[in-house]
């Protein structure tokens, strides 16, 4: 369902993380189909290249960059391409997330780090250097994808409910920090989506068909983020929206004991 004029995002700039595969692909479609000029970024270039060619396929101008977000070093020579490319950037999605289901008994202490590191600290190292570089001068708008269970417990997901309730914090922070200066910073807390990896890798300890019959799409996501980045949201900031049709995604099963 298009909730938009063809050309509500011409002109603009976005850099999404994790953009090659799942929401974050769906993501970078639907603003390429809504004229942007799009930059995918993650660790992997092979399914960079083809999501990137599946982009251009669709009439979509874009490129790819391969970045790990955990590594500030890396995050700046991102700006310097997405600057090199474009000449600029409107909007970033901070979409690149790493997870897998584990018990807080399962979880090592660099199980735990590297998940926070990814999700929070990457989102951070984003965040900052795209302030730095372009939406300090120009203003801009900055969408976290977070989780609806980041605002309660969880089983199996205490890494990840974690980083993402420091996204939700960091989300609010920097709307209150940036208002001033014409950035709104937003994020969207998806239920579970299918066809996403994140769905596969918890799919095994998904609780009945929960996963299935209560499951959005990407698109369901992406209109979400693009409505975000709009005109249509200009007085919304620091908002986290659930994108879950109430399910709560209280998916993961306990063992019984
Ligand atoms: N259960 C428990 N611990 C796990 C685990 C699992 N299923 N998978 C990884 N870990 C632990 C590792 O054991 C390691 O800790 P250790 O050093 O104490 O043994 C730590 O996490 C780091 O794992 P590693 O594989 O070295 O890290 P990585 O940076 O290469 O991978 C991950 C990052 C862990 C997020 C990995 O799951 C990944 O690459 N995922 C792909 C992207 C993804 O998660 N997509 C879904 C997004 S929702």
């Amino acid at each position: 369902m298009n909730i938009f004029t063809n050309d509500v995002m011409k002109n603009k700039v976005v850099l999404v993380t994790g953009g090659a595969t799942g929401i974050g692909k769906g993501i970078a479609s639907l603003f390429g189909q809504y004229g942007a000029k799009v930059m995918i970024a993650s660790r992997k270039e092979q399914v960079l290249v083809s999501a990137a060619k599946d982009l251009q396929q669709a009439g979509v101008e874009a490129d790819l960059c391969v970045c790990d977000i955990r590594e500030p070093a890396a995050v700046e020579q991102l700006m310097v391409a997405v600057r090199a490319r474009f000449g600029g950037l409107d909007i970033l999605v901070n979409n690149a997330a790493g997870n897998f289901p584990a018990s807080i008994e399962q979880l090592s202490p660099n199980g735990f780090k590297t998940v926070v590191d990814i999700d929070l600290n990457g989102t951070f190292n984003m965040t900052k250097a795209a302030f730095e570089h372009f939406f300090k001068s120009a203003g801009g708008n900055i969408i976290n994808i977070s989780a609806p269970f980041a605002g309660w417990g969880v089983a199996y997901q205490a890494h990840a409910a974690a980083a993402k309730s420091g996204i939700d914090s960091l989300t609010r922070s920097c709307a209150v920090e940036w208002q001033r200066q014409g950035i709104r910073v937003n994020a969207v807390a998806p239920g579970a989506v299918i066809d996403t990896e994140g769905l596969e890798r918890l799919s095994d300890a998904l609780a009945g068909d929960a996963g299935s019959t209560n499951a959005c799409q990407a698109s369901d996501i992406a209109n979400c983020v693009v409505f975000l980045a709009s005109d249509a949201a200009r007085f919304i900031s620091g908002e986290i929206i659930r994108v879950d049709s109430a399910t709560g995604v209280d998916l993961l099963k306990l063992p019984s004991t």
